[in-house]
């Protein structure tokens, strides 16, 4: 079978969270940085096709779902559906623990679980995305697609801009995401926040 790009169905979350899973360490494999393989999906992939079912695509393969784009139209208001319907289940699953010192990082994860940072969304640019790939669909042209397709939603919806944080270690995403047209809005230790105008 072919790799398609399809709008996202319920049934592909676990393909979601698997492929979030494979890509998580700056675009590498995670699966060796977590004890439960769901956390990772639990916070960067697994609430935006429930909060917005329409602004999630994946691309399928013979393999299941090889890759996707999850979205918010409104970052705002997310953080505030993520406040009352995504959190307070998963504070409850996973309570607050130490660092076990053994370099997983499932406590970083109920961290952001429990704290649920929010950040100051850079003006005219609300909507927020994750991509991710695995690696056999990467540098097909498959990433450019699936922004492509979010953002024809987003303008359809009159959203004016998205924006995106990405690790510093990450230099590949950082160059796809230039090339597709986004610019840095700001620097920090940790990464770079990228904005897209959406005219
Ligand atoms: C980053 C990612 C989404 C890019 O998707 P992709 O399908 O591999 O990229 P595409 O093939 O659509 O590339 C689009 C353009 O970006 C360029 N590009 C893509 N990856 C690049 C890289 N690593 N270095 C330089 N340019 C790159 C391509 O050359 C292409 O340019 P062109 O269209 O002018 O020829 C994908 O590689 C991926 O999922 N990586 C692992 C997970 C990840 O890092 N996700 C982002 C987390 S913030």
């Amino acid at each position: 079978m072919p790799a398609v790009l399809r709008p996202y169905h319920p049934s592909d979350q676990p393909g979601l969270y698997r492929v979030c899973l494979a890509t998580g360490d700056a675009g590498r494999d995670a699966a060796s940085l977590y004890r439960d393989p769901e956390l990772l999906g639990h916070v960067y992939a697994g609430p935006y096709p429930v909060a917005d079912p329409e602004l999630t695509w994946v691309v399928v393969d013979e393999g299941g779902v090889a890759g996707y784009v999850v979205a918010t139209a409104d970052t705002q208001a997310f953080d505030d559906w993520l406040e009352t319907h995504w959190w307070p289940v998963l504070r409850e699953r996973y309570p607050r623990r130490a660092d076990p010192g053994d370099g997983t990082r499932d406590h970083v994860l109920v961290g952001v679980v429990h704290d649920s940072p929010r950040i100051d969304v850079p003006a005219g640019f609300p909507a927020h995305l994750h991509i991710d790939l695995l690696p056999h669909l990467q540098g097909q042209g498959w990433g450019r697609r699936l922004v492509g397709t979010l953002t024809d939603a987003l303008r359809a919806r009159r959203v004016p801009g998205l924006h995106l944080g990405v690790s510093a270690q990450n230099t590949g995403a950082i160059a796809f995401y230039e090339r597709i047209g986004l610019r840095v809005h700001e620097s920090y230790d940790w990464g770079r926040r990228m904005v897209l105008p959406i005219d």
